[in-house]
């Protein structure tokens, strides 16, 4: 196994060493080469730049990369090639890692975590497919000018041609077959020309496979359903930056963004896991960041990059065994629970794992 860590800014160094040392105790001899690169404001610290080459080649040849966050407060005044926030972007569209997955499943030991009312999200298990290179994070022209009367305009162009509607709607489909067989396609065909041939392309491929059933919302609904009813979901498809905002609100079904792990995949088996959130700038080196995020992305590497799937599911039972004894960070307390630290909570997970039967 080659992988290349890249830890970050911000809380993004604590949770991915405590996702480090969970897999050095879960894979035991199994042999694995972790190269560490920096990257975001700690890329411009080593090397003047948020995606250093040698980061970049790091990148290239390695097999997965655990990421943890980039960026620094008010870094988007920065040129976005400088910008330390961009770096994560940057490595995205390099490795075009265009199949963004974000689950948001519920622990039941989370349960009273949810700001939802537990009928409402118990044995939720939603998995957001992102498109990830593609929309207006990528869309040229973009910029800024100044008009003839002097004002500056800002602008961004929403764009998806069809062949990368098409990729990632036959991910969607592929997965909603290893699940429950429904997709639901968010859009705003209403409005955008971009998403009605979103809409149009998804019908297609939908077509392709009649055992899997197809749906449309338009992404303001789609909010809506998911803190309405989330549980009706299964596969939800959608573009780069109505998939940003819906994992979000998704995560807060389940308790805390400090639990969603997620993965970018391109179409090997290279992939980037990372946590769903950012780099906390608040609580950073304070050791209260929640690392499960991180361990639970660096079990989906285990998965889908390393098809070792028993491994992974090892790190999920440690995790559950975890909360279950009722060790919580700030994010997820709740009263009669013990609050520990990020340290003390990968240290729980490594234990828990020596725990489990064989
Ligand atoms: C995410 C983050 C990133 C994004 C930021 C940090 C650029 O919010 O991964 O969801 O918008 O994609
Ligand atoms: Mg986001």
């Amino acid at each position: 196994m080659k992988i290349a860590v890249m830890p970050g800014d911000g809380i993004g160094q604590e949770v991915t060493d405590q996702a480090v040392k969970v897999l050095k105790a879960v894979v035991g001899n199994h042999p694995m080469e972790l190269v560490y690169a920096p990257v975001g404001q700690a890329g411009v610290d080593a090397a003047g730049d948020p995606l250093p080459l040698q980061t970049r080649e790091i990148a290239d040849k390695a097999e997965a990369i655990l990421f943890g966050s980039a960026g620094v407060p008010g870094d988007e005044a920065i040129e976005y090639n400088m910008r330390p926030g961009a770096s994560l972007l940057r490595l995205r569209k390099q490795l075009n890692l265009f199949a963004n997955f974000r689950p948001a499943f519920l622990f039941p030991e989370l349960i009273g975590a949810s700001t939802l009312k537990p009928e409402v999200v118990e044995g939720l298990d939603i998995m957001i497919l992102r498109e990830l290179t593609g929309d207006i994070y990528f869309g040229e022209p973009r910029g800024v000018h100044t008009l003839p009367n002097g004002e500056r305009e800002a602008f961004n162009t929403m764009r998806y041609s069809e062949s990368e509607i098409r990729r990632i709607g036959h991910v969607a489909f592929q997965t909603a077959r290893l699940r429950h067989h429904k997709v639901c396609s968010v859009d705003k065909a209403n409005v955008l020309e971009t998403m009605q041939l979103w809409r149009e392309v998804m019908t297609e491929v939908g077509r392709e496979y009649p055992d899997v059933e197809l749906s449309h919302l338009f992404v303001d609904a789609a909010a809506m359903q998911l803190m309405r009813a989330p549980k009706q979901f299964d596969v939800m498809v959608t573009g780069n930056i109505f998939g940003d905002i819906l994992s979000d609100a998704a995560a807060m079904l389940t308790g805390s963004i400090g639990m969603l792990p997620s993965a970018s995949l391109s179409t090997g088996n290279k992939g980037l896991y990372e946590p769903v959130h950012g780099t906390a700038p608040d609580i950073a080196g304070q050791n209260l960041a929640n690392p499960l995020a991180s361990i639970l992305s660096m079990a989906m590497m285990l998965r889908l990059s390393f098809h070792q799937p028993e491994l992974a599911l090892k790190v999920e039972r440690a995790v559950q065994h975890v909360l279950a004894d009722g060790l919580r960070t700030g994010d997820i307390y709740q009263p009669g629970c013990e609050q520990v630290g990020t340290r003390e909570m990968g240290n729980a997970v490594v234990k828990a794992l020596a725990r489990l039967p064989r």
